[in-house]
């Protein structure tokens, strides 16, 4: 059931939160002209595609298509719905949203994900008093201390205290008469088998977990001694997702943007001792191996380069194997830090100090010569021991697609092993070979059921579509031209519906200036329909009125030649009578004038 939320109050919404801060939380947004550009975070690509225009209040990505305004972004980002969308902008900049319009029900449940986000605050809060409260926190207090955690990085990432027992966050949720459901939703409390629930984190140091806009998703919790589980971390709820969130995130960000780099580390106490000593570009996985979908969050929201650190050749070298198509994928540099035995980044940090971890990175070698190196440390340069290194690397190198990174690390491990470059290649190549014999052989074969246009009629196709959407992109522009439109009837020759149902939209509402541009937008439901809005929107479409007149007639004369040459070629069908040719024709010749009765 759609809600209706009146116009004026979206633009308010959408006029006090700015899209380019609401994005460039997200992504890191370089200015060029009148608008910012940056790494489209809704596909993979190595260079900026993605414009965010602040004049017009959207954003449009010329790589993939996407766009929209603000509450599009948001929708396509977060993975949440409109209402959720807007809620969460009006929440966030105090603007009251007109609430006589909802059911109780859709009051409800639009709004789970917000009360989700100030329930974990108030948890966090009730947490933090039992780290401060006097007696109860005393034994967390002093374990903080012991590992050398000042009182300033205890606030700023607000740790907490879980007490011992079965039913202390449950008799809080009480006190503040949360619901059932809702306190299970939080994944704080798990249900017991007969009826109620009880406390998942009990007697541990307590962790929230932070998204980049300081909202908390979750929590960690981690034992005082040496019981089983070590750490223990929220469940996935609708707003907790291990394999995108990252601890630490919040408070990384500034400084990984400002050096264009970022530490990747491994644990909660890694992360607040590298923060502690002043490495504050820094993030932790929570508790799983490092994502396709954690290095895209880092790569188009923090920085360019990521240094991993592990504290062990055998951690590395597995998180190397796994992540180097990963991080090759998303154009990020990544580099791998050992640490010396017997150290992780918390120990290390706090027994040499940054300027020695920062030199540990200066050390940093790039993950393929991490692989290479660790497999001729392993393996040895003796004869053997090269045929084993270079079985080693085949599979991490097939995985390589780029081919020129994948030639210069090819090169490297020739020079290394003083092996012919070829015959490496060759290997690597046999690799391939063994992958594709799995495959069909007709894998790559298209279903040719459908008839096909001829590959010139393609062309005058996308030519025209290239020109409705000119036309379109100046309407726009230039409301001025849309009487001449009208009395051209111009849209009567469009053929791409797409276009022409944008256009008579228009038609009815012209755009006189561009913050009524989302207001357009905001006619379709369909993603595809803004999309395309976004894009006319955004690219330069021409405001002088000669010169849109000109482009109208030559779209006009492109339409008439075309019919003529239709009428002509279906003559000479007609003549050599090749009917299937005809038949096709005549379905073209009808096709247009069906889009002119339209
Ligand atoms: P300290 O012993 O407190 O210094 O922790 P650590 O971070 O050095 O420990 P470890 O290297 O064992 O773990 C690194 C990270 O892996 C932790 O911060 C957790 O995120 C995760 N982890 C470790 N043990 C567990 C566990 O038992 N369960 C889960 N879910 N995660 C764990
Ligand atoms: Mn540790």
């Amino acid at each position: 059931m759609p809600i209706h939320i009146p116009e004026e109050k979206l633009s308010e919404i959408r006029n006090t939160a700015n899209i380019t801060d609401i994005i460039s939380e997200r992504v890191v947004l370089k200015k060029a002209g009148k608008d910012h550009v940056g790494l489209c975070p809704f596909h993979s690509e190595k260079t900026p595609s993605f414009t965010v225009s602040p004049a017009k209040q959207i954003f449009h990505c010329f790589g993939c298509g996407a766009g929209g305004d603000v509450f599009s972004f948001l929708m396509k980002h977060e993975g949440i719905n409109f209402f959720e969308a807007v809620q969460s902008l009006a929440r966030r900049y105090g603007i009251a949203l007109p609430e006589q319009n909802m059911s109780v029900s859709q009051k409800k449940a639009v709004s789970l994900r917000q009360q989700l986000f100030d329930l974990n605050r108030q948890v966090m809060s009730y947490y933090a008093g039992q780290l401060a409260g006097r007696s109860s926190g005393q034994k967390c207090r002093t374990y903080l201390e012991k590992r050398g955690f000042s009182q300033e990085i205890i606030m700023q990432f607000g740790l907490g205290f879980a007490p011992d027992g079965w039913d202390n966050l449950v008799r809080f949720f009480r006190k503040l008469n949360i619901s059932k459901a809702l306190a299970e939703s939080t994944g704080l409390v798990v249900p017991r088998e007969n009826s109620g629930f009880y406390d998942r984190f009990r007697n541990r140091v307590m962790f929230p977990i932070f998204d980049v806009t300081n909202q908390i998703i979750g929590f960690g919790g981690r034992v005082f001694d040496d019981s089983k589980p070590k750490y223990l971390n929220s469940p996935e709820t609708p707003i907790y997702h291990k394999s995108r969130s990252l601890y630490g995130a919040q408070a990384a960000k500034n400084k990984a943007r400002e050096t264009g780099c970022v530490y990747i580390v491994e644990g909660y106490f890694d992360l607040l001792a590298l923060h502690q000593h002043g490495v504050t570009n820094t993030v932790a996985t929570l508790g799983t191996s490092l994502t396709a979908e954690h290095i895209s969050v880092l790569r188009r929201g923090f920085a360019q380069k990521a240094f991993l650190v592990f504290d062990s050749d055998e951690a590395g070298l597995k998180a190397a194997r796994r992540s180097i198509p990963l991080f090759m994928n998303a154009a990020m540099d990544a580099a791998v830090i050992v640490l010396p035995k017997g150290y992780d980044p918390d120990s290390f940090i706090f027994e040499f100090g940054r300027g020695a971890f920062e030199k540990e990175s200066e050390n940093a070698v790039g993950m393929v010569e991490f692989l290479i190196e660790f497999s001729i440390k392993s393996n040895g340069l003796s004869m053997e021991g090269k045929v084993r290194v270079i079985a080693d690397l085949q599979q991490p190198l097939l995985e390589i697609k780029d081919n020129v990174a994948r030639s210069i690390y090819v090169k490297y491990l020739s020079e290394r092993l003083s092996v012919d470059e070829n015959a490496i290649i060759e290997k690597i190549k046999s690799g391939k070979k063994r992958l594709n014999q799995v495959l069909p052989n007709n894998w790559l074969k298209h279903n040719n059921d459908e008839p096909s246009l001829s590959e010139n009629d393609l062309l005058i196709e996308s030519e025209m579509i290239r020109v409705e959407k000119q036309i379109v992109s100046m309407m726009l522009k230039s409301p001025e031209i849309l009487p001449e439109i009208k009395k051209r009837r111009v849209l009567d020759y469009f053929s791409d519906k797409r276009l022409i149902e944008i256009a008579n939209i228009v038609l009815k509402h012209p755009i006189y200036a561009d913050e009524d541009l989302p207001g357009l937008m905001n006619r379709f439901e369909s993603l595809d329909h803004r999309n395309m809005i976004a894009s006319l929107a955004i690219s330069e479409g021409c405001r002088d009125l000669n010169i849109c007149e000109q482009l109208l007639s030559q779209f006009m004369n492109g339409i008439q030649r075309r019919q003529s040459t239709l009428v002509s070629q279906i003559k000479s069908a007609q003549e050599s009578n090749d009917e299937e040719l005809l038949f096709e024709l005549l379905r073209k010749k009808q096709e247009q004038s069906v889009n002119r009765l339209r």
